[in-house]
C-alpha cells in the first residue's frame, strides 16, 4: 500500500493538469496540426479526446485508486483480488518501460527549451536573420555536448524533485509552476492575437478541411490524446494511487482533460498568429518552435521579453509532466525492491538518462542508425511509445477497469457517479474506446484490411 496521499484534492488536480499539460501541448501539438493541415486534425484530436482519453483517464484513476500501488503492482493484486487472468499484469509492466522511454527523449527536447532561455535571456539571436536562426537549431542539434549539458540538468532538476516524494517534492513545485504557467500562457495569447497574422490563425485552427485527413493523421491524433493526457503507461495510475477515499473521480477527469485541450488550443494561439504574421510555414514540424517561433519573435516589438515568457512556459509546463512520467516508475521500483526512494529514483533516473543520450546522439553522430520504418532513434522512440505503447497500454487500462474492477466491485462510490453517467462511462470504456483503438491500429499495420 502506498502511504503516500495529497494534501488536498486541489492540489491533485493542478499535479494532475500539470503532467496532462506538457511539451505535448506547446511544442507537439502546435506542429503536428501544422503537419496534418490544421481544422480537420484539430476535429479528429478532439473526438479523440471525448470517446477514447476522457473514458481511459478515468479507468486509469479509479485503478489507482482502488489499487493504492504502482501499475505493475495494481494489476498484479486486483487481478488475484478478482480472480481475473494473471495476463493483465503485462499492462502494468509495458507502461513501466513505456516511461523509462518517454522520458529519455522528453528530457532531450526539454533541454532545448533551456538553450533557448539561455539565449534569449542573453540575447543571443536579436540581430539575427532568419538563416542565422536556422542555422542556430541546426548547430544545436550538431552538438551532443551542448544537448547532453542541458539533457543532464534537466534530469537532474527531475530526479531531484521525485526523491523528495508527493508532499514534499512534487506538491511544492506544481504549485509554485502551475498558476504561473496559466498566467504566462495568458500573456502570450493576449500579446499573439494582436498580431494581423490572427485572423489566419483561426481560421486555419478552427476551419476544417477534410481532404487533409488520412490514416497516419487519425493515427497521429489518437496517440497524440493519449500523450498528452498523460495516458497508457501509469502516470495518471499512480497520481490516482495517493488520491484520498471520497474523491469524485469523473467530474475531476472531465475537468482536467477540458483545461489541457483548451491549453493545447490557446498554445496554438499563441503561436500560429505569430507563425502566420510573418509568413511562415505552419507545416514546418518539430522545428517550428524553434526556428520559426524565434524568427517570428525577433522581429516584433519586445520579442525577446515574450522570447524568455515562452521558453520559460515551454519549460515549467515539462517539468511538471516530467515528474510525472519518472513517478510511476519510481514507485514501481521502490515498491517491488528494497530499495529505498531515494536510491530507486537516481538509479532509474540514472537509466533514463543513458538511453536520453542515446537519444541526443540521434541527431549528430548516431544519425545513420534507423530503427522504425526508417527513422532515427529520437524518432522512432517517439513513434514506438505515442503511436504505439501508450494506446495499447490505453486499451488495456480501459478493459481492465470496465470488465474486471466494474462488473466484479461496485466502483460506482469510487466513481463518484450513478445512473446514466455511469453507463455512459461503461459503454465508453468497455466497448467503445477499445474498439477505436483496436481499429486505428490495425488500419497502420494492415491499412487494405481496413476499407477508410
Ligand atoms: N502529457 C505530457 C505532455 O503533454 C506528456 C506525458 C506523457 C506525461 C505520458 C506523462 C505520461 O507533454
Amino acid at each position: 500500500m502506498s502511504n503516500q496521499h495529497w494534501s488536498s484534492r486541489y492540489v491533485f488536480v493542478l499535479a494532475a493538469i500539470g503532467s496532462a499539460v506538457g511539451l505535448g501541448n506547446i511544442w507537439k501539438f502546435p506542429y503536428i496540426v501544422g503537419e496534418n493541415g490544421g481544422g480537420a486534425f484539430v476535429l479528429v484530436y478532439l473526438l479523440c479526446i471525448a470517446l477514447v482519453g476522457i473514458p481511459v483517464l478515468i479507468a486509469e484513476l479509479v485503478i489507482g485508486k482502488t489499487a493504492q500501488l504502482n501499475p505493475i503492482s495494481a494489476f498484479e493484486n486486483l487481478s488475484g483480488q478478482f480472480r481475473a487472468s494473471r495476463f493483465w499484469v503485462l499492462f502494468g509492466y509495458i507502461g513501466v518501460i513505456t516511461g523509462f522511454l518517454i522520458l529519455s527523449f522528453y528530457s532531450v527536447v526539454a533541454g532545448w527549451s533551456l538553450e533557448y532561455l539561455s539565449v534569449f535571456l542573453q540575447n543571443g539571436l536579436l540581430n539575427s536573420d532568419a538563416k542565422a536562426v536556422e542555422q542556430y537549431f541546426s548547430n544545436l542539434l550538431d552538438n551532443p555536448l551542448q544537448l547532453l549539458l542541458w539533457h543532464s540538468m534537466f534530469m537532474l532538476l527531475t530526479i531531484i524533485i521525485v526523491t523528495r516524494g508527493i508532499k514534499q517534492g512534487i506538491e511544492k513545485i506544481i504549485s509554485l509552476v502551475m498558476p504561473m504557467l496559466f498566467v504566462i500562457l495568458v500573456i502570450l495569447v493576449i500579446y499573439a492575437i494582436q498580431q494581423p497574422g490572427s485572423s489566419q490563425a483561426f481560421d486555419y485552427l478552427f476551419t476544417p478541411d477534410f481532404s487533409k485527413i488520412d490514416t497516419e493523421a487519425i493515427l497521429t491524433a489518437l496517440g497524440h490524446a493519449f500523450f498528452t493526457l498523460s495516458l497508457g503507461m501509469g502516470a495518471m495510475m499512480v497520481y490516482g494511487s495517493y488520491l484520498i477515499k471520497g474523491t469524485p473521480v469523473v467530474r475531476l477527469s472531465i475537468n482536467i482533460a477540458l483545461v489541457d485541450t483548451l491549453v493545447a488550443l490557446l498554445a496554438g494561439l499563441a503561436i500560429f498568429p505569430l507563425i502566420f504574421t510573418h509568413g511562415l510555414d505552419p507545416s514546418s514540424g518539430p522545428s517550428l518552435l524553434f526556428i520559426s517561433l524565434p524568427n517570428a519573435l525577433l522581429s516584433l516589438p519586445f520579442g525577446q521579453f515574450f522570447g524568455i515568457l515562452f521558453f520559460f512556459l515551454l519549460l515549467i509546463a515539462a517539468l511538471s509532466s516530467a515528474i510525472s512520467i519518472l513517478e510511476p516508475v519510481v514507485c514501481a521500483i521502490e515498491q517491488k525492491t528494497t530499495l529505498k526512494r531515494n536510491i530507486s529514483t537516481w538509479f532509474v533516473g540514472g537509466v533514463i538518462w543513458m538511453i536520453g543520450v542515446a537519444t541526443l546522439l540521434a541527431f549528430n553522430e548516431w544519425s545513420d542508425i534507423r530503427l522504425i520504418s526508417d527513422k532515427n532513434i529520437f524518432d522512432s522512440l517517439d513513434y514506438l511509445t505515442t503511436n504505439i505503447l501508450l494506446p495499447l497500454g490505453g486499451f488495456g487500462i480501459s478493459l481492465f477497469a470496465a470488465w474486471v474492477l466494474a462488473t466484479k466491485s461496485n466502483i460506482r462510490v469510487s466513481l463518484g457517479i450513478d445512473g446514466i453517467t455511469y453507463k455512459v462511462w461503461f459503454l465508453l470504456a468497455a466497448t467503445i474506446a477499445p474498439l477505436i483503438i483496436a481499429v486505428i491500429a490495425l488500419k497502420g499495420i494492415f491499412p487494405e484490411w481496413i476499407p477508410f
